[in-house]
């Protein structure tokens, strides 16, 4: 395995001993136009950030159907995540996996290693938290490479903007871009979002939604041994710079599931938020966040998002029309069980004990069960539109998704409405240098004198969030 501490690479080191060399040295720097790989041919994929998801997203790129995927190349900066989540690609796929110990990369450096043993056309995964996606996706763009990134995209008005062109410079040079908000490649909700469009419930005239549990996004002391900046890389949903924290983390679905069926991004949001029971934990999260979000035609989404033990559950997102009634999810993201009722009356479900549901005269229609995983859909969609080279880019989409996100955030963290023009022309950049980041060099955030780190302050900073 490579690895470089510093993050300053031995590219020559590489250059000589990897078998992936020839084609990094001959490609680097140049633009090809990507080569399309028609249903026979193998797409090359390399995953970047070898975590949870990273590794689930390989293995639905590996289950697609439509044609041969082999995983050549892995990226990290933990060894012990690469090393494992390979153990776990190679069991379930022995015949896809073909990653020896010199196409496994570690570093800030190794995303483009790991890039380096692909040919354009070819697919990168970019599992790694939020701060890296503009980093690591201008380098797929350079390499002519199709990329599949987990929301959210950005996590500040700065990385927005710079997201945007991306995305428009990738829809350019004809790449597909597929970003990890998969609800939106779920089909109970396509047919959902089919139905409200022929006006099923009537106009939608407000819309609500939960993400309450037991906690996420706390960080205990720093241990021994850990650079300040893996220490936080490691806790990224504790972070504001690395994640956008819970808020933009996890709520980001919920927030694009209701502006997709509403079919608008909101305007502006006002919110109400704080951080009563984090009790020793480090982070910059709140621990409660109620938010409006206003879209242009004056139509609200009331969000409410809770980290809290004890406290009641619940994760659902419900659209109100002039009609009738939506379920858009039903505790998890899938199976999504949406449903449409007559009138207002949603019955709440918390609880898998409460599944299934009893006959309800005021229910209308319910997607059929069992759903397929959206998860896997949102990798055959990508690999079909690749083999059949048609367009499908949703770089600018997840950008928007995580702008609106960030602007419900930082709505709660400053206690002031913020716009969707004032989100995105917000220049408070969390981690400005994040592209140079080293092992052991600073981190974007520093702790103060007495340990702790810098968390918002509603009413007393009201045009950066800390
Ligand atoms: N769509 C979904 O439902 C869903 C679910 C879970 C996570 N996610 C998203 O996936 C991303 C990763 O989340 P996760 O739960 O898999 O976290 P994770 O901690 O399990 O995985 C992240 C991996 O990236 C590695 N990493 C960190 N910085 C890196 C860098 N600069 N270069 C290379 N590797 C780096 C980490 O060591 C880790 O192995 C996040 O953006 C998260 O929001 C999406």
């Amino acid at each position: 395995m490579h690895e470089n501490k510093t993050g300053a690479t031995s590219r020559r080191r590489f250059l000589t001993n990897t078998g992936c060399a020839a084609g990094a040295s001959a490609l680097s720097g140049i633009a090809l136009p990507p080569v399309h790989a028609a249903g026979t041919e193998t797409i090359q994929v390399a995953l970047v950030g070898c975590g949870g998801r990273g590794t689930g997203a390989a293995m639905n790129a590996l289950s697609v159907t439509n044609g041969p995927t082999k995983l050549v190349a892995m990226a990290d900066v933990v060894p012990k995540k690469l090393n494992d989540n390979y153990d776990k690609l190679k069991t379930k796929f022995p015949g896809q996996v073909d990653v020896p110990p010199d196409r496994k990369f570690l570093g800030f450096e190794a995303y483009r290693q790991a890039m380096e043993c692909l040919k354009p056309g070819d697919l990168v995964i970019l599992g790694t938290p939020p701060a890296f996606r503009w980093v690591q996706f201008s380098h797929a763009i350079e390499k002519g490479l199709h990329t599949f990134m987990e929301k959210p995209v950005t996590v500040d008005g700065p990385t927005t903007r710079r997201m945007l062109a991306l995305a428009d410079l990738s829809a350019k040079k004809k790449l597909k871009v597929g970003v990890g908000l998969m609800v939106r490649h779920c089909r109970a909700r396509q047919e959902l979002l089919k139905r409200i469009r022929d006006g099923q419930i009537g106009e939608i005239v407000a819309m609500r939604a939960y993400r309450m549990g037991q906690g996420g996004g706390t960080a205990g002391p720093r241990p021994e041994g850990v650079s300040e900046v893996m220490y936080q890389v490691q806790r990224f949903h504790a972070f504001l710079w690395a994640s956008g924290g819970v808020f933009s983390d996890y709520y980001i679905h919920q927030i694009d599931e209701c502006s997709w069926m509403k079919g608008a991004w909101p305007v502006e949001a006002h919110a109400v938020g704080g951080r009563h029971y984090r009790r020793d934990s480090l982070d910059q999260n709140f621990d409660t966040y109620s938010v409006q979000f206003t879209y242009p035609d004056g139509t609200r989404l009331f969000f409410d998002g809770r980290n809290m033990a004890g406290c009641r559950d619940e994760f659902a997102s419900y659209a109100h029309g002039s009609k009738g009634s939506a379920v858009i999810s039903t505790l998890v993201h899938t199976p999504g069980m949406t449903r449409i009722y007559k009138g207002q009356n949603i019955p709440r479900v918390t609880s898998r004990k409460q599944l299934p549901l009893p006959p309800d005269p005021n229910l209308v229609w319910a997607y059929p069960q069992p759903e397929q995983s959206p998860y896997q859909l949102e990798l055959d969609d990508l690999l079909a539109a690749i083999r059949e080279d048609k367009p499908y880019n949703e770089a600018r989409r997840g950008a928007e998704a995580s702008l609106v996100t960030s602007m419900g955030r930082m709505a709660a963290h400053t206690g002031q409405i913020i716009t969707y023009d004032q989100m995105l022309n917000c220049d408070h950049e969390f981690a400005p240098d994040v592209d140079k980041l080293t092992m052991d060099g600073p981190a974007p955030l520093l702790p103060g004198a007495d340990g702790k780190y810098r968390v918002p302050q509603p009413g007393v900073l009201k045009d950066r969030e800390y």
